[in-house]
């Protein structure tokens, strides 16, 4: 597979520019004359797309700062701050903040960030939405999810979208079953938490809470790791790259170097192809361990 069509599915996480996040992140925050730089990489190896949320702190206003000079250099992927009274004007208030700190005039994607607040308005949220496509600030409406019940509340009310986000790695295969009919309906999909969040390079010895129910699939990796001799970002990045209903694989770096060996590992994809079915069985169902937010 040629370097530039994987790069064009990697898009970039920007949680880690605007907040200190991630379960083993000993650097904190990410720097802004770093965030540049990542940013000025990404867009030299050809990755199109960055994902973001009004809720992610500084990241918007820092992107904003580096897309004020680089106009147009990404597509945008930016979410709904939560918010469990949300109505029409909350919507267009939210969406208009988002353009004005990214200093753009429209989104390649607007996702509900907190299911539950969708649950509670169903009608008025997607209502606004849908008038925020035919006003031409967004090209794409969708939701990220936690968990596939909740794709099964949207498609069972029949609630339109073009985009989803969801968890999807080698230790969280949950949303496969769902990935075929997502396909053939036309759904965008975009893959993340690929790394949980850094937990996978970490020791299984230092897994902490529920996170110490992984020690055995996370060793079992790290001894593939070894004698495959594949990195852990090879084996969780093109894991989910030889996916064919995945269409964007968003990663979240704490640092250019991390990016650059990411984008480097990523090019081992037929050597991560012959450990693809042993990589299949490691999958964990229980959500005690594979959704950060019950981690403890
Ligand atoms: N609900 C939502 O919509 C939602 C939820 C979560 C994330 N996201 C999006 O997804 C993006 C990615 O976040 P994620 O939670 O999915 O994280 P992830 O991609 O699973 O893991 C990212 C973490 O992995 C570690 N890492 C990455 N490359 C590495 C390397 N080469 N060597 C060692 N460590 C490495 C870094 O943490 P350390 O340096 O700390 O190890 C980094 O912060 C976020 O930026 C955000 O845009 C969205």
């Amino acid at each position: 597979m040629k370097k530039e069509n994987i790069y064009r599915r990697i898009a970039l996480g920007t949680v880690q520019f605007g907040q200190v996040y991630g379960v083993a992140n000993q650097r904190g925050q990410v720097q802004r004359s770093e965030v540049f730089d990542i940013l000025k990489y990404a867009q030299e190896q050809g990755i199109e797309l960055l994902d973001t949320a009004s809720a992610y702190g500084e990241s918007e206003n820092v992107l904003g700062e580096f897309l004020a000079q680089e106009k147009n250099a990404f597509q945008i992927v930016s979410k709904l701050p939560a918010n469990s009274q949300a109505n029409a004007s909350f919507v267009q208030q939210s969406i208009l903040d988002s353009l004005h700190q990214l200093n753009v005039s429209r989104l390649y994607g607007y996702l509900i960030h907190q299911f539950e607040d969708f649950e509670k308005c169903p009608d008025v949220v997607s209502a606004s939405l849908q008038k925020l496509k035919e006003e031409k600030r967004v090209e794409k409406i969708g939701f990220s999810l936690y968990h596939p019940s909740e794709l099964e509340f949207l498609w069972k009310h029949g609630v339109p979208f073009d985009l989803l986000q969801i968890p999807y790695s080698i230790l969280d295969q949950r949303f496969e079953l769902y990935l075929k009919d997502l396909k053939k309906s036309g759904t965008e999909v975009h893959a993340r938490s690929l790394f949980l969040q850094g937990a996978v390079f970490l020791d299984p010895k230092d897994l902490k809470g529920n996170l110490q129910k992984a020690q055995t699939q996370i060793q079992q990796l790290h001894d593939f790791s070894s004698r495959e001799k594949l990195s852990i970002q090879a084996m969780c990045l093109n894991f989910v790259l030889l996916n064919p209903c995945i269409d964007k694989v968003i990663i979240g770096v704490d640092g250019l170097d991390q990016l650059k060996k990411n984008l480097n590992d990523v090019l081992s994809i037929s050597m991560v192809e012959k450990t693809y079915p042993s990589l299949l069985k490691l999958r964990i169902d229980d959500e005690r361990i594979v959704v950060p937010k019950n981690w403890n």
